[in-house]
């Protein structure tokens, strides 16, 4: 039987990329998938290939209303979830002196905001049933910093932190939190760089390749699996060795 036979699971922002590649893998675990996008029309799409058509979901993470409301839907749908991954990100890159509020606020608002709210809304009832997983898709860059990503690096920063306390409030009720930390993976997102821009953070990763969706994926199902029993408040670096 595959280990997530059973359980119910959340992934935002799971319409395409790296969340997409995680809800068909938890899903190739077992799991009942919600898939969890901006558009409804492109949730449905994209659960279509994978758990069914009524698999997915509309909700802007960053509004907490739209928040409360999806744990609605998905409790009367498919029951309480087990997991949450909190995947749903955002870039708006600038150089410090030309980032403008607008910039920095949205992005804060999405991948740190966003996983919070969810997070609060799912917390009560894991605790109360003793059982939970949250993994929440950080970055690499969360740890290093980055030129011109001042506002996406502080959010990933911020969600590690997040990541860590909840991780202590939660773990006497079986509740467990981590974070994976990404690289340099092939999505939509990395496909807006430059080729050079590309072809010279290659030349820094030992494994000498980019990361494909699907190896950031196998990471998230360990972390929500049975084997992933006794981590909690980890930060789990998944970047072909580009930061040791
Ligand atoms: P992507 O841009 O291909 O996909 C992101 C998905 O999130 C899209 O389907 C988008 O519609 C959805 N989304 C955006 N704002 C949303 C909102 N407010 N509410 C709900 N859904 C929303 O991005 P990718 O590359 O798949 O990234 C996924 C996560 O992994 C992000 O959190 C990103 O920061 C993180 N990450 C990605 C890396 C990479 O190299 N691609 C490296 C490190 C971290």
């Amino acid at each position: 039987m595959p280990e997530l036979d059973g359980r119910i699971a959340i992934v935002t922002g799971a319409a395409r990329g790296i969340g997409l590649a995680i809800a068909a893998e938890l899903t190739e675990g077992g799991a009942r998938v919600a898939i969890v996008d901006l558009d409804e029309g492109e949730a449905a799409k994209a659960s279509a290939g994978i758990g069914g058509p009524e698999l997915g979901f509309a909700c802007n993470v960053s509004d907490p209303d739209a928040c409360h409301d999806l744990l609605g839907e998905v409790e009367a749908k498919l029951g309480p979830p087990d997991i949450l991954v909190n995947n749903a990100g955002i870039t708006r890159d600038n150089l410090l002196l030309r980032l403008g509020d607008e910039d920095w606020e949205r992005v804060l608002e999405v991948n740190l905001s966003g996983a919070f709210y969810l997070t609060r809304r799912v917390a009560r009832g894991m605790m109360k049933r003793r059982e939970g997983r949250i993994v929440n898709i950080a970055s690499v860059v969360g740890l290093t910093g980055n030129r011109g990503q001042a506002n996406y690096a502080a959010s990933k920063a911020g969600l590690i932190g997040f990541t860590k306390s909840v991780a202590q409030e939660l773990a006497s009720r079986n509740v467990l939190a981590n974070a994976v930390a990404p690289g340099f993976i092939q999505t939509e997102m990395t496909d807006a760089l430059a080729e050079d821009t590309k072809e010279a953070i290659v030349k820094n990763i030992p494994l000498g390749r980019m990361g494909t969706p699907a190896d950031v994926a196998g990471v998230v199902r360990f972390l929500v699996g049975p084997f992933a029993s006794y981590v909690t408040g980890q930060v789990i670096v998944v970047d072909g060795g580009m930061v040791m």
